[in-house]
């Protein structure tokens, strides 16, 4: 029996992208996943496809920072392991509207963007713990990125406090025997990046790395699987960049 049988993770932002890889490997690994995501569609959708190959998923409509809405979720989510042993906070705002200049988003937009990326993280943190307290292994991953280590983006902003949020959850959750850490990924090809991305600037992105090529899907779930895992039992309030060297630096 492997480390994930008879136990739930929690995925937000899990109806596509890295969301719904988290949650196929999990469930391949033998967890419970739920699938939390604003487009109930593809969450049950990405939900059935797990389920057709042989594991176990609920797709769940949502938005992160919709407090009642994530409090029912956790409640519903708990009841079938008798509580929740992961949650990865991947929700996120990141497509070409919100990775705009300030003056140009406007306060609405931006908004918005800190209320998803930033309180989303916060909001779903607060609905777990109380399923998540005192469980073996229990851990949060929070999806943050190389845009937080770069400046100049108000993107780079709301995951730099993501990345922020992730000690300051370390701290507080640490008593409960929870850890916290997050993933700061570079450019990683998912559907979106590909049918989004000007080939000029996923060009000009790789000319940054250390590592030529492109990122890929399974090389953010390999980090998440190891964060979330007993290997990582030593390991918290951390950020790990998987960037292909993107972000290198102090
Ligand atoms: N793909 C990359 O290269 C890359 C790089 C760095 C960081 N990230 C971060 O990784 C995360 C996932 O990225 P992805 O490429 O898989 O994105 P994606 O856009 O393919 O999927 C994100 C999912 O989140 C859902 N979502 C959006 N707002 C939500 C909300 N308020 N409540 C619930 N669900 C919501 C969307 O419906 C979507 O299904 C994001 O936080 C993103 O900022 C991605």
């Amino acid at each position: 029996m492997g480390e994930w049988q008879g136990r739930t993770a929690v995925i937000t932002g899990g109806g596509r992208g890295f969301g719904k890889a988290f949650g196929t490997a999990l469930a391949a690994e033998g967890a419970h996943v739920v699938l939390v995501d604003i487009d109930d569609a593809v969450a049950e959708a990405a939900a059935e496809e797990i389920r057709a190959a042989g594991g176990s998923a609920d797709g769940v409509g949502g938005d992160v920072t919709d407090e009642a809405r994530m409090a029912a979720i956790m409640e519903q989510a708990a009841a079938v392991n008798g509580g929740v042993d992961l949650l990865v906070n991947n929700a996120g705002l990141h497509s070409d509207e919100y990775g705009q200049p300030i003056l140009k988003m406007g306060l609405a937009k931006v908004r918005r963007l800190f209320d998803v990326n930033v309180l989303g993280v916060v909001c779903c943190t607060l609905a777990a713990h109380p399923h998540m307290k005192g469980r073996a292994g229990a851990s949060v991953v929070n999806i943050s990125s190389s845009a937080a280590h770069m400046g100049g983006s108000a993107y780079g902003d709301s995951k730099l406090a993501v990345a922020g949020l992730t000690i300051t959850f370390a701290r507080e959750l640490g008593a409960d025997g929870i850890r916290v850490n997050a993933i700061s990924p570079g450019l990683i090809l998912t559907e979106t990046i590909r049918n989004e991305l000007p080939e000029a600037t996923k060009q000009r992105v790789q000319a940054m790395q250390l590592i030529p090529g492109d990122g890929i899907e399974k090389d953010i779930v390999d980090a998440m699987l190891y964060l979330a895992s007993a290997k990582a039992r030593f390991v918290t309030g951390e950020t790990l960049r998987v960037t292909g060297g993107m972000a290198a630096g102090v």
